[in-house]
């Protein structure tokens, strides 16, 4: 199997990139998908690895979910026969704990094994399986098979209110609540634009959910009705990746169906650091970079913080930039796995350890005192990147490694580009549209 890059870096790039849908929109959709009674059409949904295997997944519980042609996907859950997640396949996909919702619908019972153990960080679920509990879902965890067994007597009620938010577990509370009974209120629920996108594609279809801020308002309705396709939106985290490599490389790169507000976090952090973008058009980002960029600090937060899929890009970055620069990560525990690789091309990184006061309320997952974590870096720069043989060892730090390979001079390896292609769309073709010096091998 092709599963590494030879990138020959140091290169200036120039063009277009169009921005594929979003995968964290394109997995919610289609699970949605199968709380209705027909067929639904789905656009823009991007062809990676993590939409094959949810559709595989679907389809060995018997459903129907598959790409009619290209960024077209039809769903259909009406032949949905089985009531118990496959193991194997559920160990692909982490969303897989998503089709509670559906199977539930489906079958009042159903069977989804535990989604933790993730190159992440442990990622528990505890406070959506807590929210099920509050809407009135009994929930049970089996340690000796590893599964949640869940049953709905009665149609989803009540109210919840996260203890810290999640963004996953917002959208598994709202795609319950949506064909619930009476108002269901979820209090303290995450804000990213992608479960927007989930909303809007629910109320289209006749739901009635109303956010106003961290509250989300859900009416139970009794079924849902596709009027017509659903084209989502575009994943920023692919624009902030290509904003990075213009900005890193000096090169001048257009990004195409991105709006600023939704990296807005990101667009002021790089005004911060001296790098440029400009608005192109309504709808397009240009990004130049002629300057020295200047070393910061940021620390990593929900949206509208600074993302935590973006620090990996972010740390590349100041490797180009002039003095001290520290990332604090503060969402995901384990998210630094990009360091060592990134010290084998030359990058002046090391771990710190800041003293927090209240980790409890600082971090976003759940601290354990007893565990010890690294959770912060210090990069020094600015600091000439030279080739190297490198590791992916999760999906956005993957793309992070490419980047930084095609700023580094001479050749670099990437291995492990599977784990790049789950969430990136003709990754390896976007970067040679750009003039980059890029092979999967
Ligand atoms: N957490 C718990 N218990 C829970 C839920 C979350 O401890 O019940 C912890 C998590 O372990 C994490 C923190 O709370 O440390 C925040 O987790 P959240 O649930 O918000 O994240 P997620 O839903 O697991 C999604 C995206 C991530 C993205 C984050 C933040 C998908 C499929 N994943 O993860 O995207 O980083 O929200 O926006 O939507 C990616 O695309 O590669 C990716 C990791």
């Amino acid at each position: 199997m092709e599963d590494a890059f030879v990138i020959k870096g140091g290169k200036k790039l120039r063009g277009e990139v169009k921005l594929s849908g979003a995968k964290n929109v394109a997995l919610k959709v289609i699970i949605a998908a199968l709380l209705f009674d027909e067929k639904v059409t789905l656009q823009n949904i991007p062809s990676i690895s993590d939409v094959t295997e949810l559709l595989n997944l679907i389809e060995s519980l018997g459903g129907k979910a598959g790409f009619v042609e290209e960024n077209t996907v039809v769903v259909d859950g009406r032949s949905l026969k089985l009531n118990k997640v496959d193991l194997l396949y559920a160990s692909k996909i982490r969303v897989s704990f998503m089709l509670f919702a559906p199977l539930l619908y489906k079958f009042n019972h159903c069977f989804v094994p535990n989604p933790g153990g993730c190159r992440i960080g442990a990622r528990p679920i505890d406070r959506t399986v807590d929210g099920m509990k509050k809407m009135n879902i009994d929930v049970f965890y089996d340690s000796k098979t590893g599964y949640y067994e869940a049953s709905m007597k009665n149609k989803p009620t009540g109210s919840y209110t996260f203890p810290k938010p999640s963004h996953t577990g917002t959208e598994l509370l709202i795609m319950l609540g949506v064909l619930g009974k009476g108002q269901i209120i979820l209090d303290n629920a995450a804000l990213e634009p992608e479960i927007d996108d989930l909303i809007r594609f629910l109320n289209l279809a006749g739901a009635k959910i109303k956010r106003e801020g961290k509250k989300i308002y859900i009416e139970g309705i009794s079924k849902l009705h596709a009027n017509s396709p659903f084209s989502i939106m575009s994943d920023r985290n692919e624009a902030v990746t290509f904003i990075t490599l213009a900005c890193a490389t000096k090169s001048e790169i257009i990004i195409s169906n991105i709006s600023r507000s939704l990296i807005d976090s990101f667009l002021k952090k790089l005004k911060q650091a001296n790098a440029s973008v400009t608005e192109h058009t309504a709808n397009q980002l240009s990004c130049s970079s002629n300057f020295l960029l200047k070393a910061t600090k940021l620390e990593t937060s929900p949206h509208p913080g600074f993302m935590t899929d973006w620090q990996p890009n972010w740390a590349v970055l100041m490797t180009q930039a002039n003095g001290e620069s520290f990332i604090y990560e503060r969402v995901f525990e384990n998210r630094f796995s990009y360091v060592n690789e990134l010290r084998k091309l030359g990058a002046q990184i090391d771990f710190v350890k800041p003293p927090v006061n209240n980790p409890q309320e600082y971090f976003f997952f759940n601290f354990d005192p007893n565990k010890k974590y690294n959770q912060a870096i210090r990069i020094v720069g600015p600091q000439k990147l030279h080739g190297g043989a490198l590791t992916i060892f999760d999906l956005r730090a993957g793309a992070t490694l490419a980047i930084a390979a095609l700023i580094a001079e001479g050749e670099s390896i990437v291995n492990g580009v599977s784990i790049l292609n789950r969430g990136y769309e003709n990754f390896t073709e976007k970067i040679i549209n750009l003039g980059g010096d890029i092979k999967q091998v």
